[in-house]
């Protein structure tokens, strides 16, 4: 059985600079290699609503909320799954409060089994200045994913730094910024050799 990598598209815009960033990571792993497939969860198409700490879902595996978040539930906790790649903008130096909203809800499958524990975690930030917060925002998906028990990494040797970062306000627009791409790229390939690694 083959492994699977899901990227999570934290944009409350549809098609734009992070949704590039993440189908570039996306379609790396895919060419990395045959035996990964890829899913994306774009946010900018759901509706999912912050945590209302109800506390519910301490006694069962089911979210009180009557919103979006309930089609994302399976296809996080499929056992296929073996990481995740987290793409947000940079709002204000942090992730976006969709992208915040992602993980607080997440809180469900760490309280049923820690679903996501073991997972390789991954994090792109696009900002609209090159060094506008992307650093920022990365360590702030690091910490969600180190709450659920994941192993994160960022974009591997020889950059070897925190992950995928990319400026949108490029002349040209984000397509141009091949500084950026490279990270987004080389992100893509360590989360998937580590995830054949650990999960293959
Ligand atoms: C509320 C808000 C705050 C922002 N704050 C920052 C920031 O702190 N640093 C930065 O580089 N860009 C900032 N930006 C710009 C976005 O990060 C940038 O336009 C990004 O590409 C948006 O992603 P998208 O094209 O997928 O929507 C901000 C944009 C908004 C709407």
């Amino acid at each position: 059985m083959g492994i699977k990598i899901v990227g999570i598209a934290c944009s409350p815009r549809r098609e734009k600079a992070t949704r590039y960033a993440i189908d570039r990571c996306l379609l790396t792993i895919e060419e990395t290699s045959s035996k990964i497939k890829t899913e994306l969860i774009d946010l900018a198409e759901y509706n999912v609503g912050g945590c209302t700490a109800c506390g519910d879902c301490m006694d069962v595996m089911e979210c009180s909320q009557d919103d979006d978040f309930s089609k994302i539930i399976p296809l996080l906790a499929d056992t296929a799954v073996a990481g995740l790649i987290v793409a947000t903008p940079v709002y204000f130096g942090s992730m976006s409060s969709q992208c915040k909203a992602f993980f607080d809800r997440c809180v469900l499958l760490r309280r049923n089994g820690f679903l996501l524990a073991d997972k390789i975690g991954g994090a792109i930030a696009v900002g609209g200045v090159r060094n506008g917060g992307q650093t920022t925002a990365i360590q702030q998906i690091h910490a969600a994913m180190l709450v659920h028990d994941m192993i994160i990494v960022g974009d591997g040797k020889p950059g070897a730094h925190f992950g995928g970062t990319m400026w949108n306000d490029v002349v040209g627009g984000v397509e141009n910024d091949t500084v950026g791409l490279t990270t987004v790229q080389s992100l893509g390939r360590r989360v998937a050799g580590l995830a054949m690694k650990v999960h293959g």
